[in-house]
């Protein structure tokens, strides 16, 4: 068993963001990758929109872990007579794996390994030391790396131990669906045969609920999209005008997503990474996309990307769904 020093930060290879965004920028219709959203600055954004009012996604699924973390970890237990690995897809913090790495510990799957993926370095290392005062017996290892691209996961595979993945949040929401079938196709090679898989899915409602959740009265969401052109800025040496953009949440109904825009309020020029990028007045650039799926066009997506669904933990009023996947053996 790894004891509980932690290994320096395992980086996977990376495009530039300047590419990144250029390649967004010069198409007809205007976009942004939402992981652009994630350096530090977007983390800390994305935590306080974590604690609004309006923003039900993550206190419902919170919640969710807490009072059913102990049949989670029930239904577990008969995998992991060797312990468990939990390893985390897009970990900005590490506060819903505490919840689930405390319900493993009480319910007899020793989580002993926790490998946090994520693209926000400055994030892996918070929680790496955060951990480390924690959690002093717990091995991490994280790995500093674009979740959609392939993975190698710094521990083998170990008989007898559970490979517990964890995408909590709904992040798959921001992945067209056929997107998150392929994404789910590779985590199922990444996290190998035996391994299980918890995924946190926000659900289709009423868009008088979901629309405020993405537009909140304190503008904090404003702040969050804007940050990924601050972040060009700052980062690739861009010129944006923050104040010439402004924030718009809107619900896609045939979709069925929410999407993000940054509207340019004039005609303007914008330089990034040599090129000259030109906005029309009103022109829109389209940088997030959040899915809500219905419990069961979510567990036909899975079994689509070779999972076999089985149990799906929701909370009362059918906000928010909590998924376990199971790899192979499946027709
Ligand atoms: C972290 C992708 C799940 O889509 O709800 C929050 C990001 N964007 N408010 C979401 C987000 C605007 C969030 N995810």
């Amino acid at each position: 068993m790894p004891d509980g020093s932690s290994t320096l930060l395992q980086r996977q290879p990376q495009t530039g963001i300047a590419e990144e965004a250029l390649t967004g920028l010069r198409q007809e219709h205007k976009v942004l990758p939402a992981k652009l959203f994630y350096d530090a600055e977007g983390c800390r954004l994305f935590e306080q929109i974590t604690g609004l009012p309006e923003y039900y996604p993550t206190r419902t699924e919170r919640a969710l872990l807490e009072h059913r973390g102990a049949a989670i970890a029930a239904v577990l237990r008969p995998l992991a007579e060797g312990g468990t690995e939990l390893v985390e897809y897009g970990a900005c913090t590490e506060a819903k794996a505490a919840i689930l790495l405390r319900a493993l510990a009480a319910g007899g799957c020793d989580p002993a390994v926790y490998v946090p993926i994520d693209v926000a370095e400055s994030a892996l290392e918070a929680i790496v030391a955060r951990l480390r005062e924690s959690h002093p017996r717990l091995a991490v290892r994280p790995v500093v790396a674009d979740f959609m691209s392939a993975l190698t996961l710094p521990i083998p595979e170990s008989r007898g131990r559970l490979r517990l993945g964890f995408f909590p949040g709904s992040t798959i929401g921001n992945l067209e669906p056929a997107s998150a079938q392929a994404f789910l196709r590779h985590a199922a090679a990444t996290l190998g045969p035996g391994a299980r898989f918890l995924v946190g899915v926000d659900l289709r409602k009423d868009p008088a609920i979901l629309v405020p959740a993405y537009d909140d009265a304190e503008g904090v969401t404003a702040a969050f999209n804007r940050n990924i052109l601050a972040r060009l800025n700052r980062e690739a040496g861009a010129d944006f005008d923050l104040p010439g953009f402004v924030h718009r949440a809107v619900w896609n109904d045939a979709e069925s997503r929410i999407e993000m825009h940054l509207v340019s309020r004039r005609a303007q020029l914008v330089r990034l990474g040599g090129e000259t990028i030109r906005f029309a007045d009103g022109e829109t650039i389209h940088t997030e996309n959040s899915y809500k799926h219905t419990v069961d066009g979510f567990r036909a997506l899975a079994a689509a990307a070779g999972w076999r669904p089985s149990e799906v933990w929701t909370d009362a009023a059918g906000l928010f769904s909590l998924h376990l996947l199971a790899a192979g053996e499946s027709p």
